[in-house]
């Protein structure tokens, strides 16, 4: 069977994808329910029936569009991503995995593919932290990684929960509907852009992830003293903001003193109550995220910063207190689909690079539930979250087309 991708079809869709944003070109901004997101849906929903998949949606949103396989008693072959953007973002983050997982199985269609397996296209809801403060709700929520009400709990920054948005959005089942059963996938397999630099560097087309890193993000509040800020004396201060940020030099000093490059600490939000600028600050949140390939690596930088905070606390007379949001293990890939990916880049004689990736996936929860792995493509300088972000059209179509193959051979 010769699979061929539509690479023009494809690169038109993620530029029409990209205008369902609420920041300006070449921005995009598409946060989870959004007006936004829901418009992208339902053209992401229209493009699958288009082609003649069986789509259906889940109460957290999360939408399948499948192609039916000979025998319906087996598990299907799944590949997918997501098409939610955190602000100022880039258009292929995700979506490549998206509209590739869909230009996978119409190429597979057009190749006149039917396989024992059903080949199905995911897209999770909510796989960006943005809204609710975790990152890949809806594949958490489908492994059983999240519970029902522990979910429908959760809050965006309004205090609405992910019950009120989700209904609003039109979603209003049960989210104890969501979580799939084993052997509902027999394989997910996730394209995504690198969001690193190694591919470009090296000049090579494709990595093919053998490991997922272990992400950590956690809420820490400092609770000080307000007052004036000019009659407050510096030696009478208990400064929130101050002491926040001496918390956040110590991520960043736990995060480079491992010795591993594998780990990272970031400090992606800071919030200064009262927020005057003639007014000490008396509260500070920072929302922190803290990453390692290798869990106990990163176990151990959790363990530093407490030790951390409870010194600034003590010396700075504040008090400073941490919420764990999420604390996930890593993922090591399935060394069957890792090897299907491999038959499929040599088949067409692509070379590709065995690698990790730092950057958490819709798949580190799948993994839980099916064999997985990912296929990487190289983005320009390794930019992502960014507007600059960029991948060629014929890098996706080269990713897709892997994927297509691969979908087939283990679909067959
Ligand atoms: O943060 C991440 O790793 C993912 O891009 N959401
Ligand atoms: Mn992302
Ligand atoms: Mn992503």
């Amino acid at each position: 069977m010769k699979i061929e991708v539509n690479q023009t079809q494809l690169s038109n869709e993620l530029e029409t994808l990209a205008d369902f944003s609420d920041t300006p070109k070449p921005s995009v901004t598409r946060i989870v329910y959004s007006e936004a997101d829901r418009k992208a849906r339902a053209w992401f929903k229209q493009l699958c029936r288009g082609a003649d998949l069986e789509v259906r949606e889940d109460a957290a949103g999360n939408t399948f569009a499948r192609l039916s396989g000979t025998d319906p008693s087996l598990g299907a072959i799944a590949t997918g991503s997501h098409i939610d953007a955190l602000p100022h973002a880039g258009r292929y983050d995700g979506t490549v995995g998206v509209l590739g997982g869909l230009e996978a199985i119409r190429a597979l269609q057009r190749g006149g593919f039917r396989g024992r397996r059903g080949v199905e296209v995911v897209m999770f809801t909510s796989e960006e932290p943005t809204r609710f403060g975790i990152g890949c709700l809806g594949s958490r929520l489908l492994s059983g990684s999240l519970s029902a009400s522990a979910g429908d709990s959760l809050r965006d920054s309004e205090g609405r929960t992910l019950n009120q948005v989700r209904s609003d959005a039109g979603f209003g089942g049960a989210l104890d509907t969501v979580q799939l059963k084993p052997g509902h996938y027999a394989g997910f397999v996730e394209l995504h852009i690198e969001q690193g630099p190694l591919l470009e560097k090296r000049g090579v087309p494709l990595g093919v992830v053998t490991a997922i890193a272990a992400p950590a993000s956690l809420r820490i509040t400092v609770d000080g003293e307000g007052g004036h800020a000019g009659a407050v004396l510096m030696q009478n201060r208990h400064d929130a903001f101050s002491a926040a940020c001496e918390i956040a030099l110590a991520i960043e000093s736990a995060a480079r003193s491992t010795g591993s490059i594998d780990s990272v600490g970031t400090t992606g939000i800071c919030e200064v109550f009262p927020g005057a600028v003639n007014s000490i600050p008396s509260r500070v949140t920072l929302a922190v995220d803290v990453r390692d390939i290798d869990g106990t690596r990163r176990d151990g930088m959790l363990d530093q910063l407490t030790r951390a905070m409870a010194e600034i606390a003590a010396r700075r007379g504040v008090r400073v207190t941490s919420e764990m949001i999420n604390c996930d293990a890593p993922a090591a890939c399935d060394a069957h689909v890792v090897k299907a990916l491999e038959t499929s880049c040599e088949k067409h004689g692509f070379s590709f690079d065995r690698m990790v990736s730092r950057a958490y996936h819709d798949s580190l929860f799948m993994s839980r539930l099916a064999p997985t792995a990912m296929v990487f493509i190289p983005c320009r300088g390794g930019v992502s979250h960014r507007p600059d972000e960029y991948a060629s059209p014929e890098a996706i179509a080269q990713g897709t087309l892997v994927l297509a193959e691969t979908l087939a051979h283990l679909a067959a």
